[in-house]
């Protein structure tokens, strides 16, 4: 990891500060084949001192060097050790390193269907400036049940990583150093929310792509601090999606749209056979403060068809056998709770089940059993004084496992009438007020980050399996997985 220069657009006056693997903006790609591990060291080469506002009232701040790192791979099934676990972080020279820190090289067994990863910053409290830094980068794991399909493949298999950004003139990038309004006792502070205002994809700002008249594979992930975007293309034409975050669904399936949150992913084809000559958006259904389009976010990137090339692969059909886990064999059923309190400096601070990080583990699943674990975000009053916003959607997500949506189902978000301890003791103090809805076309696969919908509660089924040991789970909104909306997560093995 280094700080390095990068260009975001052409025509932006100055090169920007970043922070790269391997000085690159994203970082490389690595590519793996299931059954072969790969191992890697991650080497910290960065400056102590950060160029973006960090907050030294979060967890681990006070005392360390501002630029502490640790690489997660998201979505791997790998050992607490080189899981990149937040309070494993190390500076540069393994100088200073976090409480959890043990060890410079991760391995990374591959053990898993093939799919499209990523890997990113993960440290404690400066996740969300590192990654906004440009600490990110796609790690695609193949199989052999993914090379016996006729899938587009080489050049024509783009990952796109997809971010919202804010840019000073002179082209360097802009991340708020407070609150609106203002805290006035924390400078630099923390913010719920960053919304940028132009779109960056593989880390050039609103870019084209010239494209053959046959169909892609693009994995597109969502690798914004807190946007979730819904996707579609100009012409009207359908997506065909291959797969989740966890790998390949079992048929191709047209979509029109779909929405990601930070941290999914989607596999698609794009088919541009027959478009020779034309422009093809692709466009986001975002919406601006007043609820209309917004005009800086609707446009993502361009394909711009040429007239050579061309495919005669068919459109595949069946992928792989994909095992729904049944809900008659889940053992545990834990409930939880989006909540919001007010910390002492008088800021928002949202956090599960109403406890922080450090406080006591709550959660022990037992090795090679299945929980269902229901997810309830009750919309805030926002006419209380604490209840602004965010009535917003919060990824979760965790780690080890890639687990399945069971649905989603309204509640009653009256907040006098929503008993949290109630509902998270014996599922009570929630009255729901839909039937429960199946997850959306393109979430049915092997997810290891589900949308948590404001006023519903979510149910997802997952099950521990492979490794014990400690792992986190939490929002993948950086700004609220960086105060405090993680949680630790400790898989056991009872003997008997
Ligand atoms: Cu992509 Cu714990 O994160
Ligand atoms: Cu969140």
């Amino acid at each position: 990891m280094k700080s390095a220069k990068h260009r975001f657009h052409r025509n932006f006056k100055e090169a920007a500060t970043i922070f790269g693997y391997n000085g690159m903006y994203p970082g490389p790609t690595i590519e793996a084949m299931k059954g072969q591990a790969v191992r890697v060291k991650w080497i910290n080469n960065l400056p102590l001192k950060h160029f973006l506002p960090v907050d030294k009232t979060l967890e681990d701040a006070m005392d360390s060097p501002e630029v502490r790192t640790v690489v997660h791979l998201h979505g791997h099934n790998v050992a607490p050790d080189s899981d990149g676990h937040p309070e494993a972080w190390f500076t540069r020279n393994y100088e200073y390193v976090g409480k959890k820190y043990c060890r410079q090289v991760y391995e990374y067994p591959n053990q898993q269907q093939a799919t499209t990863l990523w890997y990113h910053d993960h440290a404690m409290g400066v996740t969300r400036l590192n990654l906004y830094a440009g600490l990110a980068g796609f790690y695609l794991l193949h199989d052999f049940n993914e090379q016996s399909l006729d899938l587009p493949r080489g050049k024509y298999d783009i990952p796109l990583m997809i971010q919202d950004k804010s840019f000073r003139s002179d082209g360097s990038l802009f991340y708020p150093d407070n609150l609106t309004p203002r805290n006035q006792f924390v400078h630099p502070s923390v913010v719920r929310a960053f919304i940028g205002n132009t779109m960056v994809v593989n880390g050039k700002v609103w870019p084209y792509l010239h494209v053959e008249p046959r169909k892609y594979r693009f994995r597109m992930l969502n690798a914004s601090n807190t946007n979730g975007f819904t996707f579609k293309l100009s012409n009207g034409q359908p997506f065909w999606q291959l797969g989740t975050d966890g790998g390949l669904i079992s048929v191709t399936k047209a979509i029109q749209k779909f929405p990601l949150d930070p941290a999914e992913r989607v596999d698609v084809i794009i088919d541009f056979s027959g478009l020779e000559g034309e422009t093809i958006i692709l466009q986001t259904e975002e919406l601006d403060l007043q609820g209309n389009p917004d005009i800086h976010k609707r446009e993502v990137m361009q394909f711009r068809v040429g007239n050579k090339g061309g495919d005669s692969i068919p459109l595949p059909q069946n992928l792989r056998p994909f095992d729904k886990l049944e809900e008659a064999k889940a053992v545990k059923t834990r409930r939880f709770v989006m909540s919001q309190e007010v910390d002492g400096f008088g800021r928002i601070k949202l956090t599960l089940n109403n406890l922080e990080f450090s406080d006591p583990v709550t959660e022990f699943p037992e090795y090679d059993t299945i929980e269902i674990w229901e997810l309830a975000n009750p919309v805030f009053d926002p006419t209380r004084p604490l209840g602004i916003p965010p009535n917003i959607s919060h990824p979760i997500h965790l780690h080890l496992v890639q687990f399945q949506i069971l649905g989603r189902q309204q509640f009653n978000v009256n907040p006098n009438k929503f008993n949290a301890n109630q509902w998270i003791t014996n599922g009570g103090g929630i009255e729901f007020v839909s039937n429960p809805v199946d997850p959306d076309p393109s979430e049915m696969g092997w997810k290891d980050t589900v949308r948590v919908e404001p006023g519903q509660v979510t149910r997802i089924i997952v099950h521990f399996k492979n490794y014990t040991g400690e792992y986190v789970w939490h929002c993948h909104i950086l700004e609220h997985e960086d105060y405090e909306m993680m949680r630790p997560l400790i898989v056991i093995k009872k003997y008997n």
